[in-house]
C-alpha cells in the first residue's frame, strides 16, 4: 500500500484548551499565539484554541488565533449545550477562514443524573436543538457526548443519529475519564460505525483522558475501528493524567503505517521542537523516558544494545532520531562560531525566531561559551526555550549575589528590572543561597508564594554542563510554573522561580487574565 491510498488522520489538537486545563498550564494570549504558530507548522489539522466563554482571556486568544492562523488550520472554539457559549464561540471565530464550533454534552448515566439531573429524552432535545443552533451559525460543527466511554451505547447510537442528522459534521467519542481499555474503545466506535444509519456523513473521532494510561492505546484503537479524526495534545497535556499525547499518536500511525494504513498530515520533524516549546512555555517538564520526545527516548545504555546498533541501527531503533526532529548530544558549535553558523544551527533545531530573539540568544550563547568548553545541540535548545516568552515577563533579573558556608547565614541580594522602568533591589536571608534569593524575589514583586516543585536536571552530561531548574509554585490557590537554565543552579532556580512569579503577575493584567469563570 502507498501513502497516497492510505486513509488520511485528521490530527486535533486541543492542547490550548483541555492541555490548559492542566494544573499550572494556563498561557496567557501571547504564549498561546506562539504555541499556534508551532502547531502550525507541525501540520495540525484542526486547533482547539479555546473555551471561549470561559474567562476574556480564553476570548481573546481564540480570537486572536482565529484572526491569524484561520487561513493554515481550523479554527475550533469550545461550547457547552447553551445558547450564549455558542454565540460567544461564533463571536470569537468570526474572522476564521476555516471555523469550528465544538459543542458538547454529557450522556452517561453518572452524568445525566448526578450533573445535568436530566433524562434520555431531554439530552436529545438539547443536542438536537443545540447542534441546529450552532449549525446555523457555523457549517463545520463537532458534536460529544462527553463520558461517551460510559454511555449504554443503545443511547449512544441514538445521540449520535440525532446529533448528524442536526447538522454535526464530526462525532467526537470522548472517554473523559480514562475509563475505557483499546478493546472495550474498538466496540464503541464499532458499535457506532454498524448501528447509526447515517454515520457516514460525518467524521467519527476519538478524545482519550489517560487515567489509567490507556489513552494513545484507545485512540489507535479507535482509529483500527474506523475513527478518522484522533483528538490529542502535546506532550499528554490535559485534565488530570492527560490526554492522548500526539506526538506518540502520530508516530505510531507512521511507523505502524503497514498495519493501521493510515497516515496523518503531520510534520514529524517539528515534533521535538514543538514538544519543548510547551514544555518551555507551561513549565511542565518531559520525563526522561517520555516515547517520542523524552531524552533517553534515543539512548542506548546496553552493551548488546550499543554493540547492534553499531552494525545496523534498524536492530534496536524503530523511528530515526532525525524522524521526530531530535537534538542529540552532538558537539556543534564553540566561542568562535559566527553568527551565521549558529542561525544555521538554531533553525536546524527547528527553532523559528526572528532577528531580535536570534540576537539575544547568540549573547546568551557567547555569554555560556565563555564558561562552557563545548557546547551541544541539547545547549542551544536549553538557551533557546531560556528566552520563550521572555519579552512578556513584568520582572527580570538584572544581578544577583549569595552568599553561603558553613557557620553564616544565607543571603541574597537581587536587582530586578520592572517593565515600568525602574530597578529595584532588595536582600533576604534564607535557610540555603536559593531560598534566600526566593525569599528576595518575593519580596522585590510583593507575590508571596508556596514552593510546592523543585528539580533540577543536566541539559548535558559535565561538570560544566548547564543545570535546567523546574519549579512549581502556589499562589493564591493557583498553580504557576516556570524553568530557567544556567551553569550557574542558583541563576538557574532563580531564573525558574521569577518565571513562575511573572507568570502570577500576568494574571493581575488585563489579556493576561487566564482566570476562568466557573465551567
Ligand atoms: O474530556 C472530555 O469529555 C472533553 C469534552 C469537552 C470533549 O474534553
Ligand atoms: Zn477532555
Amino acid at each position: 500500500m502507498t501513502a497516497d491510498n492510505m486513509d488520511t488522520i485528521t490530527i486535533f489538537d486541543t492542547t490550548l484548551r483541555d492541555g490548559e486545563q492542566s494544573p499550572g498550564c494556563s498561557m496567557n494570549t501571547a504564549e498561546k499565539l506562539e504555541v499556534a504558530k508551532a502547531l502550525v507548522e507541525l501540520g495540525v489539522d484542526v486547533i482547539e484554541a479555546g473555551f471561549p466563554i470561559a474567562s476574556p482571556g480564553d476570548f481573546e486568544a481564540v480570537q486572536q488565533i482565529a484572526r491569524k492562523y484561520g487561513d493554515r488550520a481550523q479554527i475550533c472554539g469550545l461550547a457547552r449545550c447553551r445558547t450564549e457559549d455558542i454565540e460567544h464561540a461564533r463571536d470569537a471565530l468570526q474572522d476564521a477562514e476555516n471555523a469550528r464550533i465544538h459543542v458538547f454534552l454529557a450522556t452517561s448515566s453518572i452524568h445525566r443524573k448526578f450533573k445535568l439531573k436530566m433524562d434520555k429524552e431531554e439530552i436529545i432535545k438539547t443536542t438536537v436543538e443545540m447542534v441546529q443552533l450552532a449549525k446555523s451559525k457555523c457549517d463545520n460543527i463537532e458534536f460529544s457526548p462527553e463520558d461517551a466511554a460510559r454511555t449504554e451505547l443503545d443511547f449512544l447510537c441514538e445521540v449520535v443519529e440525532k446529533a448528524i442528522a442536526a447538522g454535526a459534521t464530526t462525532v467526537n467519542i470522548p472517554d473523559t475519564v480514562g475509563y475505557a481499555t483499546p478493546a472495550h474503545f474498538h466496540t464503541v466506535i464499532r458499535t457506532l460505525k454498524m448501528n447509526v444509519p447515517n454515520i457516514d456523513q460525518a467524521v467519527i473521532s476519538t478524545h482519550c483522558h489517560n487515567d489509567l494510561g490507556l489513552a494513545v492505546a484507545n485512540s489507535l484503537s479507535a482509529v483500527e475501528a474506523g475513527a478518522r479524526q484522533v483528538e490529542c495534545t502535546i506532550n499528554g497535556l490535559g485534565e488530570r493524567a492527560g490526554n492522548a499525547a500526539l506526538e506518540e499518536v502520530v508516530m505510531a500511525i507512521r511507523t505502524r503505517g503497514d498495519y493501521y494504513k493510515c497516515k496523518t498530515n503531520i510534520d514529524s520533524t517539528k515534533l521535538y521542537p514543538t514538544s519543548h516549546l510547551v514544555s518551555s512555555i507551561t513549565g511542565m517538564r518531559i520525563q526522561r523516558n517520555k516515547a517520542v520526545v523524552g531524552q533517553n527516548a534515543f539512548a542506548h545504555e546496553a552493551g548488546i544494545h550499543q554493540h547492534g546498533m553499531l552494525q545496523d541501527s534498524s536492530t534496536y531503533e524503530i523511528m530515526r532520531p532525525q524522524d521526530v526532529g531530535f537534538v542529540g548530544t552532538n558537539l556543534v558549535l564553540g566561542k568562535h562560531s559566527g553568527r551565521h553558523a549558529f542561525r544555521d544551527r538554531v533553525v536546524s533545531l527547528g527553532h523559528n525566531l526572528d532577528d531580535e530573539a536570534l540576537e539575544t540568544v547568540f549573547q546568551d550563547f557567547i555569554e555560556l561559551a565563555d564558561k562552557k568548553k563545548e557546547i551541544y545541540d541539547a545547549d542551544i535548545t536549553a538557551l533557546v526555550e531560556n528566552r520563550v516568552g521572555d519579552t512578556h515577563d513584568h520582572w527580570t533579573i538584572k544581578s544577583f549575589h549569595v552568599s553561603s558556608g558553613i557557620d553564616t547565614i544565607p543571603t541574597a541580594t537581587v536587582d530586578l528590572d520592572c517593565e515600568d522602568g525602574e530597578h529595584h533591589c532588595d536582600a533576604a536571608i534564607g535557610d540555603g543561597p536559593i531560598d534566600a534569593v526566593f525569599k528576595t524575589l518575593e519580596r522585590i514583586t510583593g507575590l508571596s508564594a508556596r514552593l510546592e516543585d523543585f528539580q533540577v536536571r543536566g541539559v548535558t552530561s559535565g561538570k560544566d554542563a548547564q543545570g535546567e531548574v523546574s519549579v512549581a509554585i502556589l499562589h493564591n490557590g493557583k498553580t504557576f510554573r516556570g524553568k530557567g537554565v544556567s551553569t550557574d543552579i542558583i541563576e538557574a532556580s532563580a531564573r525558574a522561580y521569577l518565571k513562575a512569579l511573572n507568570r502570577a503577575e500576568a494574571e493581575k493584567i488585563p489579556g493576561g487574565d487566564t482566570t476562568r469563570r466557573g465551567v
